[in-house]
């Protein structure tokens, strides 16, 4: 009796410390209830007994064989269970956490500028036009009246490229956008109508100058094209730019080599916080005859302006920006502002 009873308390206690691998389980029952477990030995042992002994223990060992058969199937759910409950746990999706999709993104406001730009000059009748970052000195320059070894190339120091082009002309980044002028012009027969967009390079990194910033051309080559047509588009673009009729434009004389008169485009604000102060946006000017002449046309007949604002610029006035810097530092503090 004594000894069945440990029998079944050692068989639990075994079954209860099999853990969740199965094979411990089933070599614990095997100790019990396999071919030559405990329990079957007993009942082997069966055979060599008086009838009414082998009645009385037989029941007595097929109680204890009974309890140890619970305690194992017991175990094997609790087991099951456990591992199920891991499994659960394991692979939980958590439907409050939010989901993973992309976030939205937005325009840098440098491009938001260059878009609106577009945007305004297309609709009074230019054309958008796209050129090579990569420029040669001839189109970079000397077509637009600053030769070799002048020394208003030494105001636009800029980035050489080794090798020529294929016409064994010197390669750089361009300094400006004003070699699209050349290039389109060559490729266009007037009424010539112009804006052309884009990055440009220079030897230069400060507060209000980095290596690299965005320049819009504008370019209108005709028989009867004035300075005046340039003060009035240009007042036009200011105003539906800075969506405010409250703006003073102002043409102070400077110097260009490839414009002559040549003017630099000052506004002052009349409201906001950069009332009547005056700001440098764009330089400007009637296009000197000898670059109306390498653009192919006749400077005796063909007559324009041309301009050449900063996109940074117009878009630090636009939004009271006082560090250029912050627009190329990639922080997301500062760029969301914009979207
Ligand atoms: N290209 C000049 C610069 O980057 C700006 C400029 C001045 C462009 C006068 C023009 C112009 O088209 O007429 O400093």
């Amino acid at each position: 009796m004594d000894s069945l009873e440990q029998l079944v308390a050692s068989a639990v206690q075994d079954f209860m410390a099999a853990q969740d691998d199965a094979a411990a389980l089933e070599n614990a029952k095997a100790k019990y209830l396999g071919k030559t477990g405990q329990i079957t030995e007993l009942m082997k042992g069966l055979g060599k007994l008086d009838p009414e002994q082998r009645k009385a223990q037989g029941a007595l060992i097929n109680a204890a064989k009974g309890q140890i058969e619970a305690a194992l199937t017991a175990r094997r759910d609790a087991l099951a269970d456990a591992q199920m409950q891991t499994r659960l746990n394991a692979e939980a999706i958590d439907v409050s956490l939010p989901g993973r999709g992309r976030a939205g993104g937005g325009l840098h406001p440098v491009m938001r500028t260059w878009e609106r730009v577009e945007e305004i000059f297309r609709s009074i009748g230019f054309d958008v036009a796209d050129g090579p970052e990569i420029e040669n000195d001839w189109t970079n320059f000397t077509a637009l009246n600053s030769p070799e070894n002048h020394p208003a190339r030494s105001m636009q120091d800029t980035f050489y490229i080794e090798g020529d082009d294929s016409d064994g002309k010197p390669l750089l980044l361009r300094t400006h956008t004003s070699p699209m002028q050349v290039r389109y012009a060559r490729s266009h027969t007037p009424p010539i109508k112009v804006i052309a967009p884009g990055r440009t390079y220079r030897v230069d990194s400060d507060a209000t100058h980095s290596p690299m910033f965005h320049q819009v051309e504008g370019l209108w080559i005709a028989e009867d094209i004035s300075f005046a047509d340039l003060k009035g588009v240009y007042l036009n673009f200011v105003k539906a730019f800075f969506e405010t009729d409250d703006l003073q434009v102002r043409f102070r004389p400077s110097y260009f080599p490839f414009t002559e008169p040549s003017a630099e485009i000052d506004i002052a604000f009349g409201s906001g916080p950069l009332k009547g102060r005056w700001l440098e946006v764009s330089g400007s000017g009637q296009v000197h005859p000898s670059v109306v002449r390498n653009f192919g046309l006749d400077p005796e007949r063909f007559i324009g302006f041309a301009f050449g604002s900063g996109l940074e610029r117009l878009t630090m006035l636009r939004y009271g920006i006082s560090d250029l810097r912050l627009f190329y530092e990639g922080d997301l503090r500062f760029l969301k502002q914009f979207n």
